[in-house]
Order: structure tokens, then sequence, then C-alpha cells
């Protein structure tokens, strides 16, 4: 499941993995902690459809369990690759094993709703949706947090600003975000590119469906 959402995003969501309806759907958070997700960027606002969502590993690790480190390790290059073709500003993750993919020092019970650099981009680590679905206390730090994201974005400006060589500002972003409205992003994309995401432009669905997230670690 690599992932939906906007190819031009400046915004990267990060999940952990797919759990079992993702995987049906091929979509990332289709189930409750999906709608968590909208609801958390619709007091933004922002709409699912100017993010990019995707996950730490993109098959479903069986039983629902965390992603082991291997298989973190051996879906890398894949959202490395990702990353580097989206050129996202602010990399939101969600969850600890989101986090510590990128920021393995850090502990989610204190790093959460930090506005952090990592590399030359912008790193939010928010709680997992699904722990705000099991825990109220939870729920309210990823209200809290996700608020901060008009922020990160700005502190991802003044970062792209600082260095000369960074791809991708706001600015430009709407410009191609302006430029979409008259050509579809597929018809911009070079041949092996759009292969690589043809599935990402799919349109979502955000139907509500039967829960399939891992249980564990989202602390
Ligand atoms: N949980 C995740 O971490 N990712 C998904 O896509 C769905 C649930």
């Amino acid at each position: 499941m690599p992932g939906s959402g906007s190819v031009s995003a400046a915004i990267m969501i990060i999940g952990e993995g797919p759990g079992f309806n993702e995987d049906q759907e091929g979509l990332p958070f289709v189930g409750r902690s999906g709608k968590l997700l909208d609801e958390l960027l619709a007091a933004v606002p922002i709409a699912r459809e100017d993010v990019f969502i995707t996950n730490v590993v993109k098959c479903r690790p069986p039983d629902n369990r965390d992603p082991l480190p291997d298989e973190v390790a051996a879906c890398r290059p894949y959202l490395e690759r990702q990353m580097e073709l989206l050129d996202p500003r602010v990399v939101v993750t969600l969850g600890r094993v989101s986090m510590l993919r990128f920021y393995p020092k850090g502990k989610i019970s204190e790093d959460h709703g930090k506005i952090l650099e990592w590399e030359d981009r912008i790193l939010l680590p928010l709680y997992h949706p699904a722990a705000g679905l099991r825990n109220p206390a939870i729920k309210q730090d990823l209200q809290q947090d996700v608020l901060r994201l008009p922020e990160a974005i700005q502190a991802s400006i003044r970062l792209s600003a600082d260095s000369p060589n960074a791809a991708k500002t706001i600015e430009t972003q709407e410009q191609e975000n302006e430029e979409q409205e008259i050509t579809r992003p597929q018809d911009q994309t070079p041949a092996a590119e759009a292969q690589l995401f043809e599935p990402l432009l799919k349109n979502e669905t955000t139907e509500e469906k039967e829960e399939g997230d891992r249980q564990l670690g989202m602390f």
C-alpha cells in the first residue's frame, strides 16, 4: 500500500503500516483512525486531498503487530524514494514507530507536538490516531499538537529561505497547485514515476470501515 494524496503536497503524513482495511483497499487510513485523522486535519483546516499520506512499511504486518526493525529497514528505500520525488517540506509522523524511523533517539511521550528539524525538512511527531481513539488524554494531545501545523509550515519556509539549495518552497507549491488545475498530475509525471505512483492517484474514500489498526506500540 504505497500511500495516496497530492503528489505536490508540502506535507507528508507517515503512519506505521497498513491495517486490514488499508491492505484490502490499497489506501492509507481508511478505518476509524483515518476518520479521526480527517477530523484532526479539518481543525487546522487542511483537507486530506492536500497532503500525501503514507506509511513506514508498505505491507500489513501479520496479526496487526508493530512492524519489526528489519521490516522498517526493508521499506526504507521505498519511503526514501517517495520523499525524494515528492519532496515534502513538513513530515508529520504518526506514532512511535514512525517517529523512530526519523528520530531514533525520540520519545513519543516527550517529543509529540515538537517542531523539529530533520535534514532539510521540518518534522512534527504526533501520537498515532489509534492511540487517541483508546485514550482521551492522548486524543486531546493530538487535537492540540495538530494545530501546530501552520507553525511547522512557517518553520519550513524559514528553513527553505536559509538553505539556497532547498528544492521547493510553499510558494512554489502554491504555483504547482494552480498549474494542476489545468493539467492532470499524471500528465506531468515522467513515465517511470507515473508507474510508481499510479496507485497513489486513485480517488480516496472516507467511507467508515471496520477498524484494522494494530493494537500495540502506538504510544
Ligand atoms: N494505521 C497506520 O499506521 N497506517 C494506516 O494506513 C492505517 C492505520
